[in-house]
């Protein structure tokens, strides 16, 4: 489905890139041909990551940065640039999340994922969206965000990541329109269940939640990493060129499954079907 050369000659910034869907999305760039920048919190993945890039044939780079400092994002922006000759895309994936409940955390713990997830993104991008206008080059942007901001239904006990989840999807539409003449398109991708050692080991409450989530999901399973990262790949394209704005979920079906009001019928056994058709028939 997708050329070799897809990427070829672009240069891609990943904030988060050092793990989970970031590394993943970071390798199957590479593979299409994309040069690689990977900024993170620590160095340890962050190296990590570009070896294996780089064992794979690909190009890679990295900065430590905490995407919460806009000063030390226009360090590692600074940076992106001068290792890959100039970034025109930007993948803005570092987040941060924990199940908890609301009337227990407190406000720093708000500010620590708000900071990550919406002013992260917001850094990132006027950082680089600074730079792209300046130079009247264009550019790229994608956002992680997750269904339930996609969905507008919010989440309990998820309320930082649901607030600022739905701040870069605000963010994603306005300045879509708003960088539109400058040549500057903004999508974004909101997954459902995708496993990752981050995401799992603070998102799961125990091991058996992880099996009665997928008994809940209409495909019955998770995500694959791969699925993502070509989503990722064809937003990033020039063959999707025109799409701008938009938001597409990636997630089996899963947040539908919530929304329709009929849905848990499918736990309904065999047995009660047959009652019911029989009832209908007298
Ligand atoms: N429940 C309630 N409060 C929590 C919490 C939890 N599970 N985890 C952290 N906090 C609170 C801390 O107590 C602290 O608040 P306090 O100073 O008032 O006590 C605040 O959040 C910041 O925590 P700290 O660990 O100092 O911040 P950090 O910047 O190192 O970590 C997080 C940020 C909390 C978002 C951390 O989970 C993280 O680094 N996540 C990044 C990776 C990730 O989440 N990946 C999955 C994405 S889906």
């Amino acid at each position: 489905m997708f050329e070799k050369t897809l990427l070829a000659g672009r240069n891609i910034l990943i904030t988060g890139g050092g793990t989970g869907l970031g590394r993943s999305m970071a390798l199957r760039f590479a593979e299409l041909g994309a040069k690689l920048h990977l900024a993170g919190r620590r160095e340890e993945p962050l190296r990590e990551a570009c070896d294996a890039i780089r064992a794979a044939g690909g190009a890679a780079s990295y900065s430590c940065c905490d995407v919460r400092d806009f000063a030390a994002v226009e360090r590692m922006t600074a940076e992106a640039d001068a290792a890959t000759g100039g970034i025109d895309t930007l993948l803005n994936n570092a987040a941060g999340n924990f199940i908890a409940r609301t009337e227990r955390i407190s406000p720093n713990a708000f500010n620590a994922v708000v900071g990550i997830v919406l002013h992260g993104t917001f850094h990132a991008t006027l950082a680089l969206g600074r730079k792209w206008i300046a130079a009247g080059r264009g550019g790229n942007v994608l956002n992680i965000v997750t269904t339930y901001a996609s969905s507008g239904a919010g989440s309990g006990y998820v309320l930082p990541s649901a607030c600022a989840k739905a701040g870069v999807l605000a963010l994603t539409r306005s300045l879509a329109v708003e960088w539109a003449r400058y040549h500057i398109r903004l999508n974004a991708i909101a997954p459902g269940p995708f496993p990752t050692e981050g995401a799992w080991s603070r998102l799961l409450p125990s091991g058996d939640w992880e099996q009665r989530w997928k008994d809940h999901h209409p495909m019955k399973r998770f995500g694959r990493h791969e699925e993502l990262a070509n989503l990722a790949a064809y937003l990033l394209a020039p063959q999707s060129e025109y799409v701008n704005g938009e938001c597409v979920v990636i997630d089996g079906g899963q947040w539908l499954r919530g929304a329709g009001e009929f849905n848990n019928l499918a736990e309904l056994p065999e047995s009660v079907w047959q009652q019911l058709e029989t009832a209908r028939k007298k």
